[in-house]
């Protein structure tokens, strides 16, 4: 695209967003050009809660479905718009209500945690949502001894590093998260003998085992500003270290190599002014499923600090 296609498409989008009294909440791990335009940019949490909390009547969610959906549980009245109707999370669909019943038979009266990366349906099956950013807090939170925690092998063994209770683990994964490897995050380190490593949650526990720190996308924006560090190994997706880059200039933020999440890269520009002038794609959820889910999400909120 050029300069000029760029700049006109920035204007119709903010034109209709006011005409149309809508927000753009992006995922911190959009395409450099969809950041710049959004009015939060955020982890998990942070646009769950904006979603929650927002005046305007409609919602454009740049990031991937599981977090529209999310939005529009806690903002029911309002249009959420998902630019791009393909952009899912594979690892959300990694567990459903039927395969979660199998385990909760399994083990009768256990409570389960879902990640905020799953379907409503699945939200609904499930007792408690958490994010990475307070996955221990959740966890920690429930009145039970053993926890079936969907569907993130990864996050769920980062949990039961720092708990007592027993967390009994889905064979789920992030297919973006599992590149980076000892190897590939070792590669940055070499090449940065100075920098610090920062991972996410996802990463596989080889990876952390070597990290400085393991963060929510929202922990590493805050680690970014705090840090005295000059240079800082970002481990995870890849366009996370665009925000972390144009917040901090006077550090130098490293991607690694191959972490790049192909559904966050389905929303562009043109995608987000299509979505606001043909007011594309709603969201719906439905309704018997939608109150069972939203209850796990609002556990989650006042559960969580
Ligand atoms: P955060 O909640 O940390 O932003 O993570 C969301 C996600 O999908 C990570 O892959
Ligand atoms: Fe899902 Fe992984 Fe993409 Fe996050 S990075 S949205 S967990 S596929």
């Amino acid at each position: 695209m050029s300069q000029t296609n760029t700049e006109d498409l920035v204007r119709e989008i903010r034109r209709l967003r006011d005409e149309k009294n809508a927000v753009i909440l992006g995922h911190n791990y959009q395409i450099p050009e969809v950041q710049d335009i959004a009015d939060y940019l955020g982890d998990s949490l942070e646009l769950s809660r904006k979603a929650a909390d927002t005046d305007a009547e409609i919602i454009v969610f740049c990031g991937v479905h599981f977090m529209a959906e999310t939005a529009k549980l806690l903002s029911p009245d309002k249009t959420v718009l998902l630019p791009d109707a393909s952009a899912g999370c594979p690892m959300a669909d990694m567990v459903t209500p039927e395969t979660l019943e199998e385990v909760k038979q399994q083990h009768p009266g256990v409570p389960v945690v879902a990640y905020v990366n799953t379907s409503a349906a699945t939200k609904a099956a499930s007792d408690i949502c958490c994010t990475s950013a307070n996955a221990v807090q959740i966890v920690e939170s429930l009145d039970a001894e053993e926890v079936i925690f969907v569907p993130d092998r990864h996050l769920g063994g980062w949990v039961q590093e720092q708990t007592d209770k027993k967390i009994i683990l889905w064979d789920g994964y992030c297919a973006t998260h599992v590149r980076i490897s000892p190897e590939t995050s070792g590669d940055a380190r070499d090449k940065h003998p100075d920098a610090v490593v920062i991972v996410h949650p996802e990463t596989p526990a080889e990876v952390r085992r070597h990290a400085d720190a393991v963060l929510s996308t929202g922990g590493m924006v805050r680690y970014a500003r705090e840090t005295e560090a000059k240079d800082v190994v970002v481990g995870t997706e890849y366009d996370m270290a665009y925000r972390l880059q144009k917040e901090n200039p006077d550090k130098t933020f490293h991607t690694i190599r191959g972490a790049v999440c192909p559904n966050m890269k389905k929303i562009t520009l043109p995608k987000v002014a299509e979505a606001l002038r043909k007011m594309q794609y709603r969201i719906e959820i439905d309704p018997e499923i939608a109150d069972r889910a939203r209850t796990t999400v609002e556990r989650m909120l006042a559960a969580s600090t």
